[in-house]
């Protein structure tokens, strides 16, 4: 067996080798030493900083304060004067913002400015889908600039740092949280993760509307048991190594400048108190060098969690775990002092905690300019945020059905249609989790993008139905079967309120809440034909809907501009395009469900199944197959991860590779054609999966390698090809280091993660 062991992670850009001109050379020769020399000059300005702090200024540079209170200027002055405050959270009144730095700046005898933290989670006035439903457009680009529209609206309230990227990997569905997250795979959300951290931070930290991103939560926070939201995870290193970490690494590639540690309990210690997690990972493995912030009294609760005993054990663990700042606990300010004085904790800790506090803030140039000009940043819900958050709710919203071309309508064919349901007409509810600051004044909703769509030439029938997605009552429901009955189409938008996500709203039961499959039932026996628009923060089990509707648009909760999107899916201006990026399960029992699962020593195959309907009375107990199923739900999902439907008819075929062998450290291209056989142009994401036959540690049974986005035209084929290095076939082997290991490799790319146009080839150790 062949091993590379480096130190870079497997998923590091860092070895691509490029063959570029002596021009190209001779640049970046210039802004590597360019970089270098800002880079020793900022670490000369730190040194030269820390080495007039007085301890308690240190500790105060690593205190974040809650300033969403009463008077903020009169209630922190004091504290900013006297140099006890490094970091604000949840101010964004921005002559009040600008009120703080001055006092920081000009008041304090040091003059650091502040940090100004705020979750801009999925955009700020203007809402962006939901991450996981960003996630399903499968598209990088718009993902950056969606990250770059909510920077520019935050950095002009003052803000000039948000806790975003959330990029925890998640398989369960019930988990609130889900609805932040990229979903549930380490490569489409390391892309994904790079593509935030970019848009937020923008090519230079310091330009206005550039803000300083947060990975988060760091890590294995995903794993939640049963996803009851801040329960315990346990996740073997290998597992958290191959899987949970690679986004986070990923982040801090891309130069992320702060990661927050999750609240979670990791393996035993919790993530605030883990030192293998920010000592040996994130420091000595991956050379980070911004700064950590707790979560929220994180620290504090290092002692509820049974790790510490008391605030001062804590302050202790966390600061020696390497947590740089504390966000909103107090905990810090009021106990490193005296740990350092007694000899208890190292003043080296303090001195490299608050270094990383002040590197990040001299990057992001707020030494040079720490005041926010709102008049210099474009206007809130401006042409430009809109049309990017419309672009990306509609390549976000997954067409799940589409029996018989039911979608999209026809206005011209069309007299009358019924819109029903909760969240028809919902300019809060479609904004989703995480909207401090959205503004559902610029929501349009889908039932106001329809009207807009369809002018006076369609009679539209509104009946809500429900007064929120989880109301009992059935009463309502015969106006809703009478506008069906009366129309042409009935177009139901159902799902889940936005407070029905997020964090701390877990659910165990994942169907649509309320009287929904009812009313689903009852307006499909008025006998026009049903479309479902799904809004909602994870992915529901639609075991129970599926059957009574015709087509199924999953549009997650699509933000400000999600009305006029559903509008141009529904009428056809557009195709749907967007692909899970999470597996939905059949039902919530089969949680976790994902693509990338292990093989086990007892596959389950359609033949070695038996549906517990068809159990004969005392069959043997060797009779029903012996393989890793559920007798009740099999071991398919509904929805696979990659699928999404499209009005075009794409067809793939002919997958090949350049060679049956690859030399470690060669690089093989894997193609396919992609035929459109319909009759419109259409976006299709095209991926590919790989799997490694044998492994040192048994590998998933397919994992994505790669993705693209690309336009295909009516009649026309494209052939798409992805060149794949042997580095990207590397994952953590048994001893937990980066290995590639020569062998037999499946490859397969398709339009979905349950493709089956499968090639194969082999890595062979070379000389
Ligand atoms: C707690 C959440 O876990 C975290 O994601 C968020 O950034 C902080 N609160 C601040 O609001």
């Amino acid at each position: 067996m062949h091993r590379t062991r480096n130190k870079k992670q497997p998923n590091r850009p860092g070895r691509i080798a490029l063959l570029c001109s002596c021009a190209l050379v001779f640049t970046m020769t210039t802004i590597n030493a360019e970089s270098r020399s800002a880079a020793s000059d900022t670490e000369q300005r730190v040194a030269d900083l820390l080495g007039r702090m007085t301890l308690a200024e240190k500790i105060g540079q690593m205190n974040q304060v809650h300033a969403e209170v009463d008077g903020p200027v009169a209630a922190l002055g004091e504290a900013l004067r006297a140099g006890r405050i490094g970091s604000i959270i949840n101010q964004v009144d921005v002559a009040t913002v600008n009120e703080l730095q001055r006092i920081a700046v000009e008041e304090s005898r040091l003059g650091i400015p502040l940090l100004v933290g705020r979750d801009v989670i999925h955009g700020f006035k203007t809402v962006l889908p939901i991450p996981l439903g960003q996630a399903a457009t499968w598209n990088p680009d718009l993902v950056r600039e969606g990250a770059r529209v909510a920077a520019m609206e935050a950095a002009k309230s003052g803000i000039n740092w948000t806790f975003a990227p959330m990029i925890d990997i998640t398989r369960d569905p019930r988990w609130g949280r889900i609805a932040e997250s990229p979903g549930e795979d380490p490569y489409l959300a390391s892309r994904l993760a790079v593509a935030m951290v970019e848009g937020f931070q923008g090519d230079d930290l310091g330009d206005p509307g550039a803000i300083a991103a947060c990975a988060k939560h760091f890590a294995g926070y995903g794993e939640a048991e049963s996803g009851r939201d801040y329960a315990t995870t346990n996740i073997p290193e290998n597992e958290l190594r191959n899987v949970h970490l690679r986004p986070f690494s990923a982040a801090v590639d891309a130069g992320v400048v702060t990661l927050m540690a999750s609240f979670s309990d990791l393996n035993g210690v919790p993530a605030t108190g883990n030192e293998f997690l920010m000592r040996q990972v994130l420091r000595d493995e991956w050379g980070f060098d911004g700064f950590v912030v707790s979560d929220w009294n994180s620290i504090h609760q290092l002692a509820v969690h049974g790790l510490t005993a008391d605030d001062r054990d804590s302050a202790l663990a966390a600061a020696t775990a390497g947590v740089d700042m504390d966000m909103a606990g107090n905990v810090y300010l009021g106990q490193l002092g005296e740990l350092v004085e007694s000899g208890s904790l190292d003043l080296e800790i303090v001195d490299a905690a608050v270094a990383n506090i002040l590197r990040a803030k001299f990057r992001m140039g707020l030494f040079d300019d720490p005041y926010t000009d709102p008049e210099a940043l474009p206007p809130f819900g401006s042409r430009e945020a809109l049309a990017t958050a419309k672009a990306s709710a509609l390549q976000s919203v997954v067409m799940l059905k589409n029996d018989e071309s039911t979608l999209p309508l026809s206005r011209a064919r069309l007299d009358s249609i019924a819109v029903i349901g909760p969240l028809a007409d919902t300019p809060y509810e479609q904004l989703g989790t995480w909207v401090f600051d959205g503004d559902p004044d610029l929501s349009v909703t889908g039932l106001q993008g329809i009207r807009d769509f369809v002018g006076d030439d369609v009679e539209i029938r509104y009946v809500r139905a429900m007064k929120t997605s989880r109301s009992r009552s059935t009463e309502p429901f015969d106006e809703a079967v009478a506008a069906a009955q009366k129309s042409d189409v009935a177009v139901l938008f159902l799902g889940e309120e936005s407070i029905l996500s997020g964090e701390a709203h877990s659910r165990a039961d994942i169907d649509l809440p309320g009287a929904q499959v009812e009313l689903v039932r009852r307006v499909k026996e008025a006998g026009k034909p049903v479309v479902a628009v799904i809004m909602a923060g994870r992915p529901l089990t639609l075991t129970n809907v599926v059957e009574n509707v015709d087509a199924i648009l999953y549009a997650w909760h699509p933000g400000t501009m999600g009305g006029p999107a559903i509008a141009d899916l529904l009428f056809g201006v557009e195709s749907p395009s967007g692909k899970l990026p999470v597996t939905f399960p059949r039902m919530v029992g089969q949680v976790p469900i994902y693509y990338s699962q292990k093989n086990t020593g007892k596959p389950p195959s359609p033949e070695k199944i038996v549906h517990i309907d068809d159990i004969e009375a005392r069959a043997p107990q060797t009779s029903l197959g012996m393989t890793a199923f559920h007798l009740d739900a099999g071991y398919t999902p509904l929805f696979p991860f990659g699928f999404g439907l499209s009005y075009a008819e794409f067809s793939y075929d002919n997958i090949r590779v350049s060679s049956a062998e690859v030399p470690l450290g060669g690089t093989l291209s894997i193609s396919a054609e992609l035929e459109n056989r319909g009759d419109v142009a259409a976006d299709e994401v095209v991926q590919l999966y790989v799997r490694d036959l044998v492994g040192n540690v048994t590998r998933p049974v397919k994992e994505l390698k790669g993705f693209r986005r690309l336009r295909v035209r009516p009649g026309e084929t494209v052939t798409v090809s992805f060149d794949l290095s042997t580095d990207d076939l590397a994952f953590f082997g048994r001893d937990n280091t980066p290995i590639v290991e020569p062998g037999e490799f499946h490859a397969w790319i398709g339009g979905s993660s349950d493709t089956e146009l499968k090639t194969a080839f082999r890595l062979v150790a070379g000389d």
